[in-house]
């Protein structure tokens, strides 16, 4: 449970856990380069701790400390693990991971929490079976949820279209590329975050990147790395909205990803109104990162409209950018966000109605939410759904309320940013 009260400042200078998408990845491209990968700044959160787990249970000898090695064994270097695999709460581990073992000449089976045995896996499964994996699940209706149970070997390589811009659809088809025989491809209808090529190539893998398109070869010899990882914008911008709508307010945030799939917040919270500077820019790892100073407009955000391409680059974002929006003057309108309903909760359902109990006045479409502004918000008890992102947005909804705020049911908050209520106290007055 976070109890909350209304922030009179909100100032300060700080940096947040690394990145939630780099540090799955790099635990993963660690295991199948050969050699001793060393990771620092990663992100000491349940969801990677769970990717780290999987991976140990398939053979790779992983030391988590201030920093992280992997000996990696190459991409035949795994072994049948003895038991399921559990991935948590993380949908990214469960859907990347089974790209790999669609590779594998073992069977594997692999589940999660209640969370995750909702979260729809014919996205993946649809490719891998084409690619030649044999992948079976808990079929409801057109769906298929975990458990998964994954019996791989070696792949065909495919050209893969794939129908929702999905950073996991398109890495876990990338890495069992990795075991086909030729080129594999994917096309995105529209760019999805891209960590995944990145490391693919700073890992020594041949990708060919033709805008929405990517190639990857299979049989590369991956080659152990060290690899920093920046902080999430994802997690800094919580903090980034608040400054935004706290009367006064300002923060700095150092050594945070700036990679261009990720920063749609930045271009919300300027089209918005509010002051955004970034600087110190640099390329750490094959990504970038830089400092970001934000401070509020003045007066009030105003109204925007959210879609289209805009969308893949700040999904995770959109619980905070409706906080954000109850702030702003006029209508915003967020739109082409269905995939909101099929995340860690139905994400559209749970901000309105939350935030509606508030004082808000926000009406849920199908793909999306329109949010008539500004309203002011009264403290109340609010539910997280179990909901990192839900629990975490409430938290900063409850800095500009009247009153307090309670969010109830906040644990999950440590699958990615462990250590957010000391920020936010440590920031708020
Ligand atoms: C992620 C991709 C996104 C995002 C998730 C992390 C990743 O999901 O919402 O939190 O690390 O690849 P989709 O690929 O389903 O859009």
């Amino acid at each position: 449970m976070l109890k909350i009260h209304a922030a009179e400042k909100f100032q300060g200078e700080i940096s947040v856990p690394g990145d939630k998408s780099i540090s799955h990845r790099a635990i993963m491209l660690g295991a199948l380069a050969k050699g001793k990968t060393t990771i620092t700044n990663f992100l000491l959160g349940e969801d990677c701790l769970a990717t780290v787990d999987c991976f140990k249970k398939l053979g790779t000898q992983i030391e988590v400390g201030d920093r992280i090695t992997v000996k990696g064994l190459g991409l035949s270097g795994f072994k049948a693990p003895q038991d399921t695999l559990y991935v948590g709460n993380s949908g990214t581990t469960i859907r990347i991971l089974s790209g790999i073992l669609a590779g594998q000449p073992f069977t594997t089976e692999i589940t999660g929490d209640a969370s995750i045995q909702k979260r729809p896996m014919k996205r993946i499964i649809d490719p891998l079976a084409q690619m030649g994996a044999i992948i079976s699940g808990k079929k409801e209706g057109e769906q298929i949820y975990p458990p998964l149970r994954i019996s791989g070997g070696k792949l065909r390589p495919i050209t893969y279209k794939t129908p929702v811009a999905s950073a996991q659809v398109k890495s876990a088809v990338l890495l069992a590329g990795l075991f086909a025989e030729g080129t594999t491809g994917v096309l995105e209808p529209e760019y999805s975050r891209d960590h995944t090529e990145r490391m693919l190539k700073y890992f020594g893998a041949r990708v060919r990147i033709e805008e929405k398109n990517i190639y990857v070869n299979g049989g590369p010899k991956l080659t152990a790395k060290e690899v920093d990882i920046p902080g999430d914008i994802s997690s800094a911008a919580y903090f980034l909205v608040a400054a935004a709508i706290i009367p006064g307010a300002e923060i700095v945030i150092r050594d945070i990803g700036l990679n261009p799939t990720r920063t749609g917040i930045l271009e919300v919270l300027r089209r918005m109104g509010a002051k955004v500077e970034v600087f110190d820019e640099e390329i750490i790892s094959g990504e970038p990162r830089g400092t970001i100073r934000v401070q509020g407009p003045g007066s009030r955000v105003q109204k925007i409209k959210i879609g289209g391409e805009l969308i893949p680059r700040l999904i995770d974002e959109i619980p905070i950018i409706t906080v954000l929006a109850t702030q702003a003057e006029g209508q915003t309108v967020i739109s082409d966000a269905k995939e909101l309903r099929v995340k860690e909760s139905d994400r559209i359902a749970a901000m309105c109605s939350e935030l509606n109990k508030m004082g808000a006045k926000i009406t849920p479409t199908e793909d999306g939410m329109i949010i008539n502004g500004p309203t002011p918000l009264k403290g109340s008890t609010a539910q997280s759904y179990g909901d990192h992102r839900i629990a975490m947005s409430l938290a900063i909804a409850g800095l500009i309320a009247d009153g307090e705020t309670i969010i109830q049911d906040t644990e999950c908050i440590n699958t990615s940013f462990p250590g957010f209520s000391k920020l936010l106290e440590g920031l708020a007055r």
